[in-house]
C-alpha cells in the first residue's frame, strides 16, 4: 500500500521550494486559495507603482514628450522582445499587439496570404470559441472558397493533408488542459506544406516552449493569463523572421507603417514584426504587461514546470485519497506530459460545488456543460495550498454545501 500523502508532507516541499520567494512580490489575500491564474493571473506587488510612476510622472508631467523620452513607442517591441525569451523565439520575431482574438485574424490571414493557391483551415472543434469564430469571420470575409476542417484532438494529425493552408490550433486546450507536442504538429503541417499557427495563451509562463527549436510559423498569446498582465492585458504575436516580408498585414494601421510619422498617404509595411503593429499603444497596459513578464522571467521555467506538474499530480492525488476515485471524471490527460497546469474534472453538479468552493475562497472556475477548472500557477501558489484546496472540497461535498440555493444561480461570467 502507497503511504498517504499528508499536509505536513507538503508543507515541507514549500519550505524546499527554490520558488517559494516569489509568492511574497504577488497581492493575494491570506484567505483566498487563488487556482484561476491560468484565467487572471494575480497582481505583482510591484505593479500600482510602475502605474503610478507612469500615470503621475510619465502622463501627468511629461505630457506628449513620453513617447520619446520615456520610449513609449518602443514599448511593444521591447515587451515582445522579452515575452519571446519565454518561448523561444529569436529576437525580432515578437511584438506586443491588440488582443489575441484580432492577432489571431492578423495572424490567420498573414497563414493565408503564404499559400494563396490552397484553401482548407484544419482546426479542432474543441478549440476555445475566439480561434473558431475569427476563423469563421475571416473565411466568410474573404469570400473566396475557404472551409474549415475541424477535428477532434485525436484526429487532427490526419486532418492536416496535401491541401491544407493553415494548421491553427491551441497548444495547450483551455477547456481540458490537453497540450499537443508543438514541435511534432508543426512538423506534420510543414511535411503537408501548410503553415502553421500557434495560440500559446495557456502555454507561455506556464510550460516550457521553443518555437525556434520547432521551426514554428506563427503564434499568439494572451497577457492576462500566465504573464499576470492584468483584466484585458495586450496580447501578443510571433512570426518567424523567414515570413515577414513575404505577409502584407492585413490591418495596415499606420504605426505598421515603414515611416509612420512621414505620415504618407499610402501604406508601406515597416522592414520587421513591426509591420504586425496597427494603432497607438495602450501604454497603461502595456506598463502592467512588463511587470508581469518581468517577474517571469525571474524564474527558472524548468523550476515552474517541475512544480506545476507535482502541484497538479499531488492535487489528483489527494482528490483520489481525500474523495474517493469515482466522484469526479478527471477529464485532463492522466500523464502529466500531455497536459499543460491544470486540471479538469467533470461532475454533474459542477457549477453549484464551484460556486461553493469560491464561496469558502478557494478560486477556480467553471466550464459548461459540467467541468470544474483548477490552474495551477507555481510563481504564487504553494504546495500547502493544495492540500487546503482539497480538504475545502472534501468538506463541501460531506456536508452537501453546494446545494444550497444561492450557488445554484448562474452568474453571467463562469
Ligand atoms: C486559447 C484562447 N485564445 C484566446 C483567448 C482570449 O482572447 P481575447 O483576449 O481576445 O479575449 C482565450 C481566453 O481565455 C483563450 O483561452
Amino acid at each position: 500500500m502507497t503511504k498517504s500523502i499528508t499536509r505536513g508532507d507538503l508543507e515541507a516541499m514549500d519550505r524546499e521550494d527554490p520558488l517559494r520567494g516569489f509568492r511574497d512580490r504577488f497581492e493575494l489575500p491570506e484567505d483566498v486559495i487563488y487556482l484561476d491564474g491560468n484565467s487572471l493571473g494575480a497582481m505583482p506587488r510591484a505593479t500600482p507603482e510602475r502605474l503610478r510612476e507612469v500615470v503621475q510622472d510619465q502622463w501627468g508631467r511629461d505630457l506628449i514628450r513620453s513617447w520619446n523620452v520615456h520610449g513609449w513607442i518602443d514599448l511593444q517591441q521591447r515587451i515582445g522582445a522579452k515575452i519571446g525569451r519565454l518561448i523561444g523565439a529569436r529576437e525580432g520575431e515578437t511584438v506586443v499587439a491588440d488582443s489575441t482574438s484580432v492577432n489571431l485574424f492578423k495572424m490567420l490571414a498573414a497563414g493565408l496570404e503564404l499559400r494563396l493557391e490552397r484553401r482548407v483551415v484544419v482546426s479542432e472543434s474543441s478549440n476555445f470559441p475566439t480561434d473558431l469564430y475569427i476563423a469563421e469571420g475571416l473565411v466568410r470575409h474573404l469570400g473566396r472558397g475557404h472551409t474549415l476542417r475541424l477535428a477532434d484532438p485525436e484526429e487532427v494529425e490526419a486532418a492536416i493533408t496535401d491541401d491544407v493552408a493553415v494548421v491553427m490550433l491551441t497548444h495547450v486546450n483551455y477547456r481540458t488542459g490537453r497540450m499537443y507536442d508543438l514541435r511534432r504538429i508543426t512538423e506534420r503541417a510543414h511535411a503537408h506544406g501548410a503553415v502553421m499557427l500557434w495560440d500559446l495563451s495557456h502555454s507561455t509562463g506556464a510550460v516550457p516552449v521553443d518555437l525556434s527549436g520547432a521551426n514554428a510559423d506563427l503564434a499568439v498569446g494572451c497577457g492576462y493569463k500566465y504573464l499576470n498582465g492584468g483584466p484585458g492585458a495586450p496580447a501578443y504575436l510571433y512570426v518567424a523572421q523567414r515570413h515577414q516580408a513575404r505577409i502584407s498585414p492585413v490591418l495596415s494601421g499606420w504605426l505598421g507603417h515603414e515611416s509612420p510619422f512621414a505620415f504618407e498617404p499610402s501604406y508601406r509595411p515597416a522592414h520587421g514584426v513591426e509591420r504586425f503593429i496597427v494603432g497607438a499603444p495602450p501604454i497603461l497596459g502595456l506598463t502592467a504587461l512588463e511587470t508581469g513578464v518581468d517577474l517571469m522571467l525571474e524564474a527558472s521555467m524548468d523550476a515552474l514546470r517541475a512544480k506545476s506538474v507535482q502541484q497538479t499530480e499531488l492535487f489528483d492525488a489527494l482528490v483520489t485519497q481525500e474523495i474517493g476515485a469515482g466522484t469526479f471524471a478527471l477529464i485532463s490527460p492522466r500523464a502529466p506530459e500531455m497536459r499543460g497546469s491544470q486540471l479538469c474534472y467533470g461532475h454533474e453538479h459542477g457549477w453549484p460545488i464551484m460556486r461553493a468552493l469560491i464561496d469558502r475562497g478557494v478560486i477556480g472556475d467553471f466550464r459548461a456543460p459540467d467541468i470544474l477548472r483548477f490552474g495551477f500557477t507555481p510563481l504564487y501558489l504553494r504546495y500547502a495550498d493544495v492540500w487546503s484546496a482539497v480538504a475545502t472540497l472534501k468538506a463541501i461535498l460531506a456536508e452537501r454545501a453546494w446545494d444550497h440555493p444561492k450557488f445554484h444561480e448562474r452568474a453571467l461570467v463562469t
